[in-house]
């Protein structure tokens, strides 16, 4: 569907026209002014410059021609302004069109284009911590808003599956466990199918490892040379990877499916492995790899480069890859399997530098193409209340799923104080009031600043929170279950001033999404829905609608609240959560 403000804008360059001036000065906009009108032109006062007379003639003869049917209000006013405003008829024929139209007639302007979204990136074999849950949260949605404009979106989780953690967790089973098989390099056997270890066994050896390599030279050394034979093949280590791999898998997955975080690609960076040897043979052809202090590297500083951006590492001096030659080796694959229009990562913000580096990397080798877009959107950090990283109480790293908890924790309590619902329902209103919560606590700001993490706030049910807006839902789904069948409802003109502003917002849904997809601003949507929902609780208190006794005028309002509700909810479905039927 065109935009209202494309649709009044073509009005005003006719008009501007058929009074005879040049089209080019019919630019409408929004109004900077909502006091005195909703949209206005400027232009007369611009071509008042090129027609040497005065801005308000011109406004006026503008005025004249412009067809009052579609205004509420037009006028000319000193110096030279065209204020407007629009009338009850054009909005109820508008929103009309979008109640009708397929996904209230959003522009597709994804359709035929791929994207991967590259987000999540935990590391296997540690516990997913706070930082994790940001990549999550934000990723998700923007994979969200993608397929929604109709790219095929593929959201990859880029598991860290190949580093240094593994070496030291098969370092320090051997030393509890010498005899198993998977240490025996003569071994030919089958590996059991059983791991001999459980996950919380896991997540005990890894940070065990991971503090005897400070403090353990020779050990720290075994566990790079473990690491080493592990990416070389070595079955007895490979076997035991596999192990690792299975436990971690399915516990993360556990974890981002309570988080409604889910991945249509669960590769690694083991997977880019094979891809490399190819790599960096090509990036040699071309001349394109130097030696520097005993590794290979790619210098990818640029003349207008304001800070130093040193070269992209491909081989260390010892002989092995790192986290770049990985990414790279990613981009490969991707470039392979799915020819994508865009990548677009999700880490944290001081991840910049190495996407930078990475990026020139892959257009100067020729491994992505000038017609595949590369974005790498950082975010901030989430903070406690003392602006510091959020912690534990007792100041350590707080895990995800113990932050979810909690969160969890919080709002069962309010949900069993205001017996929101019967017992059996608690769990799941629960779930869906919390993640609400933690969702649009997150992404109603935007992405790259630092955040404060505020239970109190964003669990409150009443504010710029998650749970607000659910409730707004839930209030308006109450009110359509008493009335009865309501979707078939045409939309009417409004009747009083909250229906018009209320309408008006209904408009503005379109441009919101396309400015969040072109900005990769997930906050945008929160700031709309936030509006959106404040227009719909003002009509709600300002107009009987169950008890209004003009059936028709009834029937108007309940097709207008019905289609608020559905915009809200395909928002936050975008954004990541879901309604629960009562609060
Ligand atoms: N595993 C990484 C980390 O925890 C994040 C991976 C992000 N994605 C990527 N393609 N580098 O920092």
């Amino acid at each position: 569907m065109e935009k209202i403000l494309d649709i009044i804008t073509e009005k005003m360059r006719k008009a501007f026209a058929d009074a005879g001036y040049d089209a080019s000065f019919g630019r409408v906009n929004v109004s900077n002014r909502p006091d005195l009108c909703e949209y206005q032109c400027n232009g007369a006062l611009a071509a008042a410059k090129q027609y040497k007379c005065a801005p308000i003639q011109i406004a006026n003869a503008v005025v004249a021609q412009l067809d009052k049917a579609d205004y509420d209000l037009v006028e000319a006013v000193m110096p030279g302004f065209i204020n407007l405003k629009l009338s009850g008829a054009f909005l109820r024929g508008y929103l009309e069109e979008m109640r009708t139209a397929a996904d209230f007639g959003v522009e597709k302007l994804g359709t035929g284009k791929t994207i991967v979204v590259d987000y999540g990136g935990p590391n296997v074999a540690k516990p997913l911590h706070i930082g994790h849950l940001r990549s999550a949260i934000i990723g998700e949605s923007l994979k969200r808003l993608h397929t929604f404009f109709g790219y095929k979106a593929i959201g990859d989780i880029h598991l860290g599956d190949w580093g240094l953690q593994m070496g030291l967790i098969i370092t320090e089973l051997q030393e509890r466990q010498p005899d198993l098989c998977y240490f025996d390099p003569d071994y030919t056997g089958e590996y059991p199918a059983e791991p001999p270890f459980t996950i919380s066994e896991l997540e005990e050896i890894y940070p065990a490892a991971s503090a005897k390599k400070k403090e353990d030279e020779a050990f720290a050394e075994r566990a790079h040379t473990a690491t080493f034979e592990l990416q070389n093949g070595r079955p007895g280590y490979r076997a035991i990877w596999k192990h690792i791999m299975d436990l971690s898998v399915a516990d993360m997955t556990k974890i981002y499916d309570n988080l409604d975080v889910h991945f249509e690609s669960w590769l690694g960076e083991s997977d880019a492995d094979p891809y490399i040897p190819a790599m960096i043979e090509d990036i040699k052809a071309k001349g394109l790899a130097v030696m520097s202090e005993g590794a290979l590297v790619i210098p990818v500083a640029e003349e207008t480069d304001k800070k130093e951006v040193p070269p992209c590492i491909l081989v260390k001096s010892d002989g092995s890859a790192i986290y770049a030659t990985t990414d790279l080796a990613t981009m490969v694959q991707r470039m392979k399997d799915f020819t994508p229009d865009k990548i677009l990562y999700v880490t944290d913000k001081r991840q910049a530098l190495h996407f930078e580096q990475v990026f020139r990397a892959a257009r100067k080798s020729g491994i992505v193409g000038s017609e595949t877009e590369l974005e790498h959107l950082g975010f901030g950090t989430m903070n406690g209340k003392d602006g510091k990283p959020f912690k534990t109480r007792e100041g350590g790293v707080m895990r995800l799923e113990r932050l979810i908890a909690d969160m969890t924790e919080f709002v069962r309590a309010k949900v069993v104080e205001n017996q929101i619902v019967d017992e059996s329902e608690v769990d799941e209103t629960t779930a869906k009031i919390a993640l609400a919560a933690l969702k649009y606590g997150d992404l109603s700001n935007q992405p790259t600043k630092d955040y404060v993490f505020d239970m109190d706030r964003f669990a409150a049910f009443e504010g710029n929170t998650g749970p607000y807006i659910l409730y707004t839902i839930v209030r308006v789904k109450s009110i359509l279950a008493k009335y009865g069948a309501w979707e078939h409802l045409p939309i009417q003109v409004p009747t009083n001033a909250y229906a018009k502003d209320l309408m008006l917002s209904i408009t503005k849904f379109g441009p919101t999404m396309e400015a969040a997809l072109k900005s990769t601003a997930p906050n945008l949507i929160c700031a709309y829905i936030y509006e959106l929902a404040g227009c719909v609780n003002k009509f709600y208190h300002e107009t009987r609608i169950l008890t209004e006794e003009n059936e028709e005028l009834k029937a108007g309002y309940i097709a207008l609240i019905g289609l608020a509700k559905d915009i809200l909810e395909k928002c936050i479905y975008i954004l990541g959560f879901s309604a629960p039927d009562k609060m």
